[in-house]
């Protein structure tokens, strides 16, 4: 009936227990090109409802048995019928009456003795307001279908970019550390414990993404040191000393152009950063210092203090763990510090024993 309101379609289930009001209501309606479908109760309507749904219903209050009111509540409180409108047409001409018809679910009232012009007006609106409404619940329906594909698909494509942009990074530290025997997994385990720290602090998981990421390459400047210099055994001379520093700088230059959705530039720039602005290269102080930075700082000084050096043998986790706690405040971030002394101290973290050697 949806597309033939305007020339009178649509099917109507008139409920009345007179014979005879049903005869005149049907053919008013039948005239106009309406479906009438009479029914003498209550009982009757529900089931001819139930078999085929009509596009409205006109109700007579009062009928034996079921009356009008009890009706219509059946009809609102089943989820098949409860969209289709009402319209209450009887004698009753009380306020009450009328109210009543309308908390019932009413979407309309008309007075006996009726007009017939008056009773198709009413029903021909009700139909254009029912036939817009399910035009607008399809169209929200088919927009709301249309939005979810749409984030489906973007959720999709952003979790391919993420992966991409980490198997990159992934492949930077292993070029780096190709170079560079001695600090062959350094990276890979200051990320672990990285990651570890910042989730013990409470940071948010995306927060913690991008921790990681900075990590795996926070010593990607060392590509611009001759690799004799990394890893000859012995102290460094002044000019050596200077260019082993100048990584923090490096790496971050190189990744100037990058639009990382985390601040890994700086986390990069900042490793080697103290708190009392005793660190390098910008002797930044306190909080100036990206917390990114402070944790991997600390996941650095731990890891690199706990392994192997071409200049020195591993001086062990202890000996790690009490530079920590003397540096704690001082030269690194304290919350970090008793983070970090906590996780091996008390719960047992380990550095990652296959890459430790
Ligand atoms: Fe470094």
């Amino acid at each position: 009936m949806n597309n033939s309101i305007d020339n009178g379609q649509g099917s109507i289930v008139i409920v009345d227990d007179n014979p005879n009001n049903l005869q005149v209501l049907s053919g008013i309606l039948q005239q106009a090109g309406f479906k009438a479908r009479p029914a003498l109760s209550g009982e009757i309507a529900l089931r001819a409802i139930a078999a085929s749904a009509p596009d409205l219903v006109l109700l007579d209050i009062r009928m034996p048995g079921m009356d009008g009111y009890e009706t219509c509540r059946h009809l609102k409180a089943d989820a098949a019928t409860r969209d289709i409108p009402v319209i209450f047409i009887s004698a009753l001409t009380e306020t009450a009456d009328k109210l009543a018809a309308f908390r019932a679910g009413g979407v309309d009232y008309v007075s006996k003795p009726f007009q017939a012009e008056e009773v198709l007006a009413r029903v021909r609106t009700h139909l254009q307001l029912r036939h817009m409404q399910r035009q607008l619940e399809s169209q929200v329906a088919e927009r709301t279908n249309e939005l979810r594909v749409t984030c489906d698909a973007l959720r999709e494509s952003q979790g391919q970019y993420r992966r991409i942009l980490e198997q990159t990074i992934q492949a930077i530290a292993f070029t780096i550390e190709k170079r560079d025997p001695y600090t062959a997994g350094h990276q890979a385990r200051v990320a672990e414990l990285a990651v570890a720290i910042a989730q013990k602090l409470g940071l948010p998981p995306d927060q913690i993404d991008g921790i990681r990421l900075g990590g795996m390459i926070h010593d990607l400047g060392k590509i611009s040191v001759p690799a004799e210099i990394l890893s000859r055994p012995g102290r460094l001379t002044g000019i050596e000393l200077m260019l082993v520093k100048s990584h923090s700088e490096v790496g971050a230059d190189i990744l100037r152009q990058v639009e990382f959705p985390w601040p890994v530039m700086d986390m990069i720039l900042q490793h080697h950063e103290r708190l009392d602005g005793s660190g390098y290269p910008k002797g930044l102080r306190g909080d100036a210092i990206l917390l990114e930075a402070r944790i991997i700082a600390v996941a650095d000084v731990v890891e690199a203090m706990a392994s192997h050096r071409p200049y020195r043998a591993a001086l062990g986790i202890d000996k790690a763990l009490d530079e920590i706690r003397a540096g704690a405040g001082r030269l690194y971030d304290p919350d970090v510090c008793r983070v970090c002394l906590r996780l091996f101290e008390t719960e047992g973290y380990l550095l990652s024993p296959l890459l430790s050697s």
